[in-house]
């Protein structure tokens, strides 16, 4: 059981990227494709205003026959943000997302952006910790019948 904090840590690329509601959800997918990222955090000033995910693009935009280029950001996104803090538990974040049918969760502390974890940051770090539990095993196995 990881904190949020060592899981946002295992992160090779501990940025957050955001856009502006105001911004077209083409420029939106663009910038997700761009960094290999499946949400963005929408931002006015410092204060999170919504997130958009590749999942609002595919339920509100091609399904119901719009266009990226002319929908902007503030129309698709989820103003509703549930985010977590740096001291809770992957166990907790796994809730969560399963609860709240969530993939992505800001990490905010006192007010203050530190990051985002997705749920494969969360099945990364859970495999990892599986790994390590199973090479302990091993060893162990191993050490008793030598
Ligand atoms: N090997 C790894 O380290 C690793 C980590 C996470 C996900 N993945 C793989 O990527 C695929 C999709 O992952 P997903 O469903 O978790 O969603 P995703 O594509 O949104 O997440 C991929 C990575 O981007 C980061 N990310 C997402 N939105 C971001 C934002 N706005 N700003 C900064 N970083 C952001 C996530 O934290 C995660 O590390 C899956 O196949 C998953 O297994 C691999």
């Amino acid at each position: 059981m990881k904190s949020v904090t060592s899981i946002l840590k295992s992160k090779a690329d501990p940025g957050v990227y955001s856009i502006t509601p105001t911004a077209s959800v083409f420029d939106a997918l663009k910038l997700m494709g761009d960094k290999n990222i499946g949400s963005l955090l929408v931002m006015e000033g410092a204060a999170i205003v919504g997130i958009i995910t590749e999942r609002d693009y595919a339920r509100k935009i091609a399904l119901v026959g719009r266009t990226s280029l002319q929908t902007s950001v503030r129309e698709v996104m989820t103003s509703a943000v549930r985010y977590v803090r740096p001291d809770e538990t992957s166990e907790q974040c796994m809730a969560l997302m399963t609860k709240y049918r969530l993939r992505h969760l800001p990490v905010m502390d006192d007010g203050k952006l530190l990051g985002i974890i997705s749920i494969g940051d969360l099945v990364k770090d859970i495999i990892s910790e599986q790994q390590f539990i199973i090479e302990q095993l091993e060893r162990y196995i191993t050490g008793e019948r030598g």
